[in-house]
Order: structure tokens, then C-alpha cells, then sequence
């Protein structure tokens, strides 16, 4: 397993173009089930994430050509329906191809996903959802079987997909993204708000669907016979921009991002300048309406001390608990008491150790933590335990003293293409190793 060196106390400069947003693309990689008309998607970020759901798109009968940032995907072959373990145990959001191939196709056989490091990870308002369409829905040896009524159509309904930790944003793909070919019209109440959810409906408008309301907590779709193909290009990853803005406060840097999707993560950006960092939109001056709000360019600079703030993680346009992990690294370094409250996956805490490995001070109270700013981490061997938490030590290791290891870097190559490359071109030292290279080396890998 590949690891990172990283050598700490290193300022950043320069300029970063954000990529497309994982979170978007695989729900709307999943869409391209809902016709048999070719479809292109652009500025699809090369990712494992991506790679294992085209590979599972190629075992649904989708002919499939990367051609640099772009994809061509076109349904040749329907009639295969099962999504197998082996493929959604290694990527549990291969779950939103469940609504496109059920509806599509009249039934769809998707193994149960797993739990994750990040909690349990359960699928019940998926289900609920789709059963409110008039699907019947078994539990077979670990996998979901789905199928359609007799007419041959779902049919078309009013859901509430609110659960004990609000909307659900692959529940809400799934069902909107049924819902288009259903029988009549869908109401889906509490759904998921999110920009990937904005995302996915546009382009499903685009191939001819009905949808209105998406990025408010009610969306309505009325049924259509079938979709066209499309041409879309995917809407900027917020997290990966949120992780890089992390990345600059923590490390007292300024740098310049472009493609940034500032309109969608103003709660990040709230949090952060609360923290002291100025997030300055160089495109267009402040009060005259940008014509891409969504494709940003922006200049991040951290201040010489950062302030300690108080952050809790909800649905959009809340706090993304996404960024959770990136932002308690930065609030390791503040000049005071941080507080993180963790309201979607309430075990989201795997990085609080490795933090204080790091020389952090950082107390668990349940879904609270309390981070007391300490004046520097000191560079160590950590354990990547998922995707931003990994991405958590990585900033955590940049702007320590010192070199830290950061094991088991599949995580983040989950989610961030090229993490390394990326950052080290605007001047951290950063180098993806092999553990045979890191023994070579003399360095120690092992995490604990
Ligand atoms: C999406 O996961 C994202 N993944 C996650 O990002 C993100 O953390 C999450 O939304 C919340 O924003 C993708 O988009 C691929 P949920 P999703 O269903 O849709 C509970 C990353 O790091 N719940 O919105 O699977 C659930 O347990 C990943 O990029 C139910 O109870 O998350 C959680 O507490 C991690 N029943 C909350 O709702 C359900 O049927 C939100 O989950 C579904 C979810």
C-alpha cells in the first residue's frame, strides 16, 4: 500500500484549478442507465471512485470512452440488472445506480452496501422512496431486489425522505432520478438540498426530464415515456475546494484558486473567514453578480493567527460534514477552544487520534469535539482511515514540523486525483512512496 512523506513548515503559493465534483459525477454516471441515447459527461475527475462505478456501468451494458476529462457512456446492452458485492462493497454509492436501472429496466438486483469508517451507512429512505413509487422491494442474501409493478412503470407519488439525520443525498438521486420515467407526478418532501443534487437534475432536464424545485427541500417530477442522451460537464467539486482553503489557513499561506465553486459553499466560507481567512473573488469585484457563480476565481489568504470558531455539520446549505475533518486540523493551530459537532455520521472522529498523535489537543464528548489550539503538531506516522480524514492528515502533516507518513493513502485517492502532485505544485513536499521505498528510505510506516 502506497503511503505519503510529508515534510511540514512549508508555505504554499500559487494556483490550483478545482476539478469536478466526485459527488456529482457518480449519481450522474448512475442517470446514464435512464436511456439508451449516447451521453457525455466533462470534467469528470480521475478517481478510483470513478474508475470502479464506469467499471460497473461496463457490467450493466454501458459502452463507456474516457477521452481525457471527458466521457462517452452509451447503454447498448439492458438487459443485465445486478450490481454485484464485489464491486459495491469496495464503493457503497454504486447504490444510486438502484433507482436508474430499476426504472429503466422494470427491476434491479444491487447488493446491500456496507458500513464505512465513518458509521453504518443504511439505505431505508432509499427503499421507502422507491417503494413509494409503487416498486416491491425483497432483501436476498445481502443484495436489494427491486421491481417495478405489473403495468411495467413505477408510479408516480408524494415521499418524505427525512430521516433521523435529515435528507438523504443519494436517497434523493435515487428516487428523483426514478421518478422521471415513472406513471404521473413525484413529490419528494425533505429532500436533499446539496448542489450535486442541482447537478444532477439539470442534466436530467437536459435529456428531457421534468424536474422543478431541486436545491429546496421539495422537488417535483413529473413522469415522461423516456430521456434523451445529453452533454454536461459537472459542477466543481465544493469539498475538494473547501479541503485546499483548509490547506492554505493552516499552513499560513495565500493561494489562488480557479473553477471554485464559492456559490455553493458558503457555509464553509462563512466558517472560515470566521476563522480569519480572507476568501477575496478576484473575477468580478464584490456586489456585481458573477455570470458563473459556480466557476469561481478566488485568492485565499490566512491570517497570522488563526481564531478559534464553533462548527456543526448539516444538510445543505448547512456545514458540510464533508470538510469536518479538514477544518478540525486547521483548528488544531488556533489561538483558543474550537468546538465540532458532528450531526450526520456522529462516529466521524477516526482522525482525532491520528491528530493526536500529531500533538493535538483535541476531546471526544459523543458527537462533540473540543479542539484546543496548540502552537505547532509535530510531524509523525498516522493511519488514513477514510477519505477526508486522510485528507485531514495530509494538512495536518503539511503544516506540522517535521516529516509525517500518512499510511494507506488509497483512501484518499478515492476522492482527491493526484492529491500530491496538486499540492506540491504550489510548494509542499509531498512524495507518494511505495512501504518497500519507505523501508529503503530507512523511515518508519508503520501507523500504530
Ligand atoms: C453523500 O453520501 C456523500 N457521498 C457523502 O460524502 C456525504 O458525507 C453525505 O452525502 C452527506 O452529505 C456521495 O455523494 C457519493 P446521506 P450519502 O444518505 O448520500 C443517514 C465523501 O466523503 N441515512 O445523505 O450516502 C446516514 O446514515 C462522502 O465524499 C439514513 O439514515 O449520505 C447519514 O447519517 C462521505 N438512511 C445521513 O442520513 C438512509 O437511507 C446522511 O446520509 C440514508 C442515509
Amino acid at each position: 500500500m502506497d503511503v505519503f512523506v510529508i515534510e511540514g513548515g512549508r508555505k504554499l503559493s500559487g494556483s490550483l484549478r478545482v476539478n469536478g465534483s466526485k459527488n456529482a459525477a457518480l449519481p450522474l454516471l448512475a442517470a446514464t442507465l435512464l436511456t439508451d441515447q449516447p451521453v457525455t459527461l466533462r470534467d469528470v475527475p480521475e478517481l478510483s471512485d470513478i474508475r470502479n462505478m464506469l467499471r460497473l456501468l461496463g457490467e450493466l451494458g454501458v459502452e463507456v470512452e474516457r477521452d481525457g476529462t471527458s466521457v462517452k457512456l452509451q447503454a447498448v446492452d439492458e438487459t443485465e440488472v445486478h450490481a454485484r458485492y464485489d464491486i459495491v462493497r469496495t464503493m457503497r454509492a454504486s447504490i444510486c445506480v438502484l433507482g436508474p436501472v430499476l426504472a429503466r429496466r422494470g427491476s434491479a438486483r444491487v447488493s446491500m452496501p456496507g458500513g464505512c469508517a465513518i458509521g453504518q451507512r443504511p439505505v431505508d429512505l432509499h427503499l421507502r422512496g422507491l417503494e413509494a413509487l409503487g416498486a416491491t422491494i425483497e432483501l436476498d442474501g445481502g443484495d436489494i431486489i427491486a421491481r417495478v409493478p405489473k403495468s411495467g412503470r413505477l408510479i408516480g407519488d408524494t415521499v418524505f425522505l427525512g430521516g433521523p439525520f435529515g435528507s438523504t443525498v443519494l436517497g434523493t438521486a435515487n428516487v428523483m432520478s426514478a421518478a422521471t420515467l415513472a406513471q404521473g407526478t413525484t413529490v419528494i418532501e425533505c429532500a436533499a438540498c446539496e448542489p450535486e443534487i442541482v447537478d444532477l437534475a439539470d442534466m436530467l432536464n437536459a435529456m428531457g426530464a421534468k424536474i422543478s424545485g431541486a436545491g429546496s427541500p421539495r422537488v417535483t417530477i413529473e413522469g415522461v415515456e423516456s430521456l434523451g442522451g445529453v452533454d454536461h460537464t459537472i459542477i466543481p467539486d465544493r469539498i475538494e475546494a473547501g479541503t485546499y482553503m483548509c490547506a492554505a489557513a493552516a499552513t499560513g499561506s495565500t493561494i489562488e484558486l480557479t473553477n471554485c465553486p464559492l456559490d455553493a459553499m458558503m457555509s464553509a466560507v462563512d466558517r472560515l473567514e470566521a476563522v480569519g481567512v480572507h476568501i477575496d473573488p478576484t473575477d468580478h469585484p464584490r456586489g456585481v453578480t458573477p455570470d458563473q457563480p459556480l466557476r469561481r476565481t478566488c485568492t485565499i489568504s490566512a491570517p497570522d493567527q488563526l481564531r478559534p470558531v464553533q462548527i456543526t455539520t448539516q444538510p445543505h446549505p448547512g456545514f458540510p460534514t464533508d470538510l469536518q475533518a479538514q477544518f478540525m486540523a486547521m483548528m488544531c493551530l488556533a489561538s483558543g477552544n474550537s468546538v465540532i459537532t458532528e450531526k450526520i455520521f456522529p462516529e466521524r472522529f477516526l482522525h482525532v487520534a491520528e491528530l493526536v498523535r500529531m500533538g493535538a489537543q483535541v476531546h471526544r464528548h459523543g458527537t462533540t469535539a473540543v479542539i484546543s489550539g496548540v502552537n505547532g503538531l509535530t510531524g509523525a506516522p498516522v493511519m488514513a482511515s477514510d477519505l477526508r480524514a486522510s485528507a485531514c492528515l495530509v494538512i495536518a502533516g503539511m503544516a506540522a514540523q517535521g516529516t509525517t507518513i500518512v499510511n494507506r493513502v488509497y483512501h484518499i485517492d478515492r476522492g482527491y486525483e493526484k492529491l500530491e502532485e496538486r499540492l506540491s505544485s504550489i510548494g509542499a513536499s509531498i512524495t507518494r512512496m511505495t512501504e518497500d521505498q519507505l523501508s529503503e528510505q530507512g523511515l518508519a510506516s508503520t501507523g500504530g
